[in-house]
Parts: structure tokens; sequence; C-alpha cells
């Protein structure tokens, strides 16, 4: 297999394809896999029959999600087998290659190259062994060396833009994998974090999305090394960046929303309003069996108190319905939480048993019909909120920041403050601008702006 050069004196561009899976992490990181890849020649392109390479970067939260990884590959094999002459390769990056790892050449031979999250800037090695006939190649380590200290800068794709600060998680929610598949907590320096910012800024970046599993709970050392910022510190250097218009965290965990970061929202008005807080589960018995280390009556208060430094504050969630031992009572008091918070948008799962979990082993499982019911009930009420949030908006003028063109000829697409996407008629030169915009109707995915007025 000597058809993936992966000497840069070499120009014959090779064509690859990244599929990514599950969490914005994971999006991140296939855009930095892109990026360690491309000085080695590989461009990206959107159509694996047209690929030299093809990624999968996978996740293993779900069992769901796991399995529809072998089901691509099982789609994907044909490519390799059946034009011999070019040759393929394939790679299983992510989690599930992480928490799988030999298994998966095991299960599906014709795999190349097994990484985990922790040592994707490792690729182009890989990548040059799998080429010199090294079948197989796995690489699920977690280097002491961390990745981020060999990876390029990372380049801006328009006005928007994910910066990891801090990933892995030592948290391990007896529900949750990704301690073993992340690994443990890790917070970025502050001075990297800055640079990398100040740089995407430069590039024409107007709002960053800072990124970890437990996002708020970074504690990086400082840009002059004497001291431990958290996120707030971190939030408030960000904002003294020009032109960095807005800052979004996700995903944070209620435990770790301290004082100093509640204040952040009521002090930096680059911070949006709008909060992924995932609570899981609206009954105390069932967060104590989590093992997510608060209460109900704690998540109330933080909220309480968010909102009274920014009363506009739109809450997202995520639930997991039929955990373990969860009753009917439990699953009511989730609904209650749900009627009394309100959520502009809202992830909700089956719990699914992982292998390894505490939870996975626990008695009482609850019978997948339940689930089932247990699910819809719940979707169907958060449908409702984040309709009615929707719908609540028209009428409104929001400041929208237009993020790139939209699917007809003369639109334009953004970001309102609370994450809804937003559609308008105006001329491109306006992207990379927040324009206040009144919203005219609410779509089934988005919202319609009146067109925007004369400039
Ligand atoms: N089953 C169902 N949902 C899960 N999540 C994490 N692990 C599981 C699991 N085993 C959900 C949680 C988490 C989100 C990213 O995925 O709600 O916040
Ligand atoms: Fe998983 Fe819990 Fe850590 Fe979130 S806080 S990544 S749910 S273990």
């Amino acid at each position: 297999m000597t058809e993936h050069p992966t000497d840069p004196a070499r120009p014959a561009p090779k064509k690859l394809f990244i599929k990514t899976y599950g969490c914005q992490m994971n999006v991140y990181d296939s855009d930095r896999m892109a990026d360690v890849l491309a000085p080695h020649g590989f461009r990206t392109t959107d159509d694996v029959d047209d690929a030299d390479m093809v990624i999968l970067n996978t996740c293993h939260i779900r069992e769901k999600a796991a399995e529809k990884v072998f089901s691509d590959l099982g789609r994907i094999r044909p490519l390799k087998t059946e034009r011999p002459g070019r040759g393929l390769m394939i790679a299983v990056a992510g989690c599930v290659g992480q928490a799988e790892g030999a298994a998966i050449i095991k299960r599906a031979p014709f795999v190349d190259i097994v990484l985990g999250p922790q040592t994707y800037h490792r690729l182009p090695e890989l990548v040059a062994r799998a080429a010199r006939g090294e079948g197989g190649v796995l690489d699920t380590d977690f280097p002491a060396e961390p990745k981020f200290d060999f990876l390029p800068p990372p380049t801006a794709q328009g006005p928007t833009a994910f910066l990891s600060i801090q990933e892995g998680c030592d948290k391990f929610c007896t529900f949750c994998v990704v301690p073993y598949t992340r690994g443990a907590e890790y917070s970025r320096p502050a001075a990297d974090l800055l640079q990398e910012a100040r740089g995407l800024v430069a590039d024409g970046v107007r709002e960053i999305t800072l990124l970890g599993q437990n996002v708020n709970a970074y504690h990086g050392v400082s840009p002059d090394k004497d001291a431990t910022w958290g996120l707030a510190q971190l939030t408030r250097a960000l904002a003294d960046i020009p032109d960095l218009m807005r800052i979004r965290y996700t995903t944070s965990h209620p435990r770790d929303m301290d004082d100093a970061l509640m204040e952040a929202h009521r002090d930096v008005p680059q911070l949006m309003p709008f909060l992924h807080l995932p609570v899981q589960s609206g009954s105390d018995r069932i967060l104590e069996e989590m093992n997510r280390g608060h209460t109900i009556a704690a998540y109330y208060k933080t909220i309480e108190r968010l909102r009274g430094y920014r009363p506009d504050l739109a809450l997202s969630s995520d639930f997991i319905v039929g955990f373990p031992g969860e009753t009917d009572e439990d699953f009511a008091a989730t609904m209650k939480l749900v009627e009394e918070v309100g959520f502009v948008q809202a992830f909700s799962f089956k719990y699914s048993p992982r292998p390894g979990t505490p939870a996975a082993a626990m008695k009482k499982q609850v019978p997948e019909d339940v689930k089932d019911a247990r699910l819809q009930i719940l979707q169907k009420e958060l449908t409702r909120q984040w309709r009615a949030f929707n719908q609540a908006c028209v009428g409104k003028t929001l400041d929208v920041l237009l993020t790139g063109p939209g699917r007809d000829p003369g639109q334009l697409v953004g970001r309102s403050p609370y994450l809804q996407a937003v559609h308008v008629q105006g001329d491109h030169s306006l992207i990379g601008q927040v324009r206040p915009l009144a919203i005219a109707a609410a779509l089934t995915n988005s919202l319609l702006a009146a067109p925007d007025g004369p400039r």
C-alpha cells in the first residue's frame, strides 16, 4: 500500500472524508484531524466515493451510537475491495476506537487504523505505518504529552469557531463512559487559549464556543503561570479581545457553576444568555444513584441566581429516562422540574447500559417499553417548550450574528443569542456582522427575520 504518501515534499493531493458522530468535541476533533493531515497532502472531501482515506470519528456514549459505526463500516468496505487499484485507508477514531481498540480490527479486519481521542496528533505517523503495510495499526494511549502541543493552530472557517479548553472527566457519573474513553480532566494553559482565540478573531471569527466535557471545571494555568484560572477568569480575559463579540461554553456541570462564573454572566456582555446545564433527572434519589454530586434544590438555586443576573437566560439540558431503579414517582419529578424550569432546547435519551460502567451492573434495570413511554412523554413537553419559546420570539428584535449563506438565493443564515438559527434575505457582505433583526415567523427549525433594512 504505497499509494498513501505522507511526505510533504510529494504533492499528490489525497482526498480525506471524515464522518463525525456525537458531540461538539468530536466536531472540533474532526477539524483538527484534517488540520494535522493537511501538511501531508490530504484535502477534505464531502464525497465518500471519492476518498483516499476515510476517518470515522466515533461516539460511544450510547449503544446505538456505537453500533452505527459498524453498520457504516460495512457500507464503506466495498469502496476498498471494489477498487483495489486506488486503495482506501480506513481509520476509526474517537471514543469507540478508545473503548473497543483491537476488537474493532478483529470484527472489521479491513480497518487500517484505530485510534482514541487523545492520540490524533500522531495520525501522520499512524498513516505512514499503515501505508507501509503494517495492518491494523492501533493507538489508544493516553500519552503524557498533551496532544494540543503538537497540533497546528486552528484555522477559522467562518465567523463562529469552537475552542477546546478542557478535556476528560473525573466525575464518574455511574452511567457514563466519558471518564474511560476521554480520560482524566485536563485543562489547557490560558496563554495558549488566548493566543488561539486572538488568531481566530484575526481570521474573522466573531463568536467562540469554549468546549470541554466538563468545561466549567476548567482550571488552567494562568498566563503568568503563578495561578490557576477558572472559566470565569478565562472568559473575562477573552472578552478583552477586540472584535470577539460573543462567547459561549459547553458542556457544563451544575456542580461547577461557581460564584465567579455566575457573576461573569452578570458582568460580561459577550457571554451569551444561553446555557446548556444538564440535570439528567428531577429526582434526588436518582441523581444520587447517578453520582451527580448535586441536589435538585441546588440546581434550582443556581438557576435562580443566574436568572437574577441575566433575566433573559435561556436554558438547555440533557435528560436520561429509565435509569436503573427509576420509578413512576422519580419520572414524575423529572416532569415537574421540566415544567417548572422551562427549557428552550434539550436532549433526552433512554438510559443505555454501557459496558464497564457501574450503572450497567445495577439491579432493577427499567424495561424498554417503560423507557419508551417515558421518553415520549418527556419529549412531547420539551418540544412544546421550544416551540413556545420560538413563537414568543416572533415580533421581537434579536441580535443575529450572520454566519453564512442560507439555502435559498439571496438568503443568509445566522444565530440568535439563544442559539436559534435565523434566516433572512440579505447581502453576503453582512456575514460576520451582528445585526438587530425583527423576527417575523417561527419555522420548524429556525426563525425567519424580516429582510434586513437599508444600510
Ligand atoms: N445512556 C443514556 N444517555 C447517556 N448520556 C450519557 N451516558 C448515557 C447513557 N449511558 C447522555 C447524558 C449526557 C449526554 C451527553 O448523553 O444525558 O449528558
Ligand atoms: Fe459523563 Fe458525568 Fe463526566 Fe458528564 S460529568 S462526562 S455525564 S461522567
